[in-house]
């Protein structure tokens, strides 16, 4: 009954390179995709994940917004990079309540801005599986100022900003949606934007480890853009080009990016089982753009060793095929894995 269907949020995934969006209807037990969409944005619109030019962002969303008729006109979005910091702490076994009167003072040890300056959202994960006078919490703390930005460029876009999430736990809702992997089994998934990789790594529908990468498809364009001394719009036509690798000095410059691509996420993985991280990782999902490179995918398979496939966010989501093609949703699923996690998300959810 539509008096109690919780109230739709359009999921908004603002990237470096483009705006994502995807609109999701609940259905008997699952979704049904309603919206999806991207815009992209020029080079120098956000920068290391700060809003430098907002007229430019709202001018392509209210585009994008305009050129798919989406009607809802409240919105989730999400932060990621150096806006945004996560931290699993374990604290000893107290309520909800008792929590969110501490949370801010304990907060303070973990985060290196003024308390007075972020905001903190905390989630109990539960009991420590080790010490059982302890539990496991997130704690997210995500900078005012840029928070305003964010308020501040949907007001402008004729949209409400309702709720404020993160990437990597956006990318964690869509995959949980699509897959359906054994209790025990440790999962990691990567989000490769332009500027960001978002890993996240999961058992059973918890978050045991986050990371955000500053690496990304910027790293092949930057690289491009030196060699041709070209612009960065120019330098991302070329990386983007039909026949880049058949360009010998391209194609040993993407060669090389997804070495140090693979490295990064090899480092970052290590980190997280040297520090005694539960279990050993036996499979990789990735997204974001970056993923399409070629032979990145060869590339990360060889340094990890383990098997990688591309997360598909709309898996398990009704897709009308008059609306959608399959072709289409192959090809924009990769960008849309936070935007679809996001459009999961309702009012009042916490
Ligand atoms: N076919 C492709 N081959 C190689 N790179 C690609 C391809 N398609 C997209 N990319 C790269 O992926 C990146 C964009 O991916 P995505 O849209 O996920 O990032 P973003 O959300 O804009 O950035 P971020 O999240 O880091 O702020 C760009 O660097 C783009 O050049
Ligand atoms: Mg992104």
């Amino acid at each position: 009954m539509v008096l109690f269907r919780k109230k739709e949020l359009i999921g908004i995934d603002i990237g470096s390179t483009s705006i994502k969006l995807v609109q999701l209807r609940e259905t008997k037990g699952g979704y049904e995709l309603v919206k999806v969409g991207m815009a992209s944005l020029p080079a120098e619109a956000i920068v290391d994940n700060a809003l430098m030019d907002i007229a430019v962002i709202v001018g392509a969303l209210r585009e994008l917004t305009t050129g798919l008729k989406v009607k809802v006109k409240q919105a989730v979005c999400s932060l990621s990079g150096n806006s945004v910091i996560i931290r699993n702490i374990s604290f000893p076994v107290m309520t909800f309540q008792e929590l969110e009167e501490q949370i801010n003072w304990e907060a303070e040890q973990y985060i290196p801005f003024d308390i007075n300056d972020v905001n903190i959202d905390f989630h109990i994960l539960g009991p420590d599986e080790v010490d059982p006078q302890k539990m496991n919490v997130i704690l997210v703390a995500s900078k005012k100022d840029i928070i305003r930005d964010y308020v501040t460029l949907f007001n402008d876009a004729g949209i409400t900003l309702t709720v404020i999430d993160v990437d990597a736990f956006a990318l964690q809702n869509a995959f949980e949606l699509n897959y359906a992997p054994s209790a025990d089994e440790v999962i990691a998934l990567v989000n490769i934007g332009d500027a960001t990789m978002n890993l996240n790594i999961v058992r059973n529908g918890e978050s045991l480890f986050t990371r955000d990468i500053q690496w990304g498809g910027g790293q092949y364009t930057g690289k491009i853009r030196q060699k041709r001394a070209i612009s960065a719009d120019e330098a991302e036509k070329l990386k983007l080009s039909d026949s880049a690798t058949d360009d010998e000095s391209l194609r040993e410059i993407i060669l090389q990016c997804n070495e140090s691509l693979a490295l990064e996420l090899y480092r970052s993985m290590d980190f997280y089982s040297a520090n005694a991280g539960p279990g050993r990782i036996t499979k990789l999902y990735v997204s974001g753009g970056c993923c399409k490179t070629p032979f990145l995918l060869d590339a990360i398979r060889e340094r990890l060793n383990i098997p990688v496939e591309i997360l598909d966010p709309f898996q398990t989501i009704i897709c009308p095929e008059n609306q959608f093609g399959s072709g289409y949703l192959k090809d924009i699923g990769p960008y849309v894995a936070v935007a679809v996690g996001l459009a999961m998300r309702r009012l009042g959810d916490k």
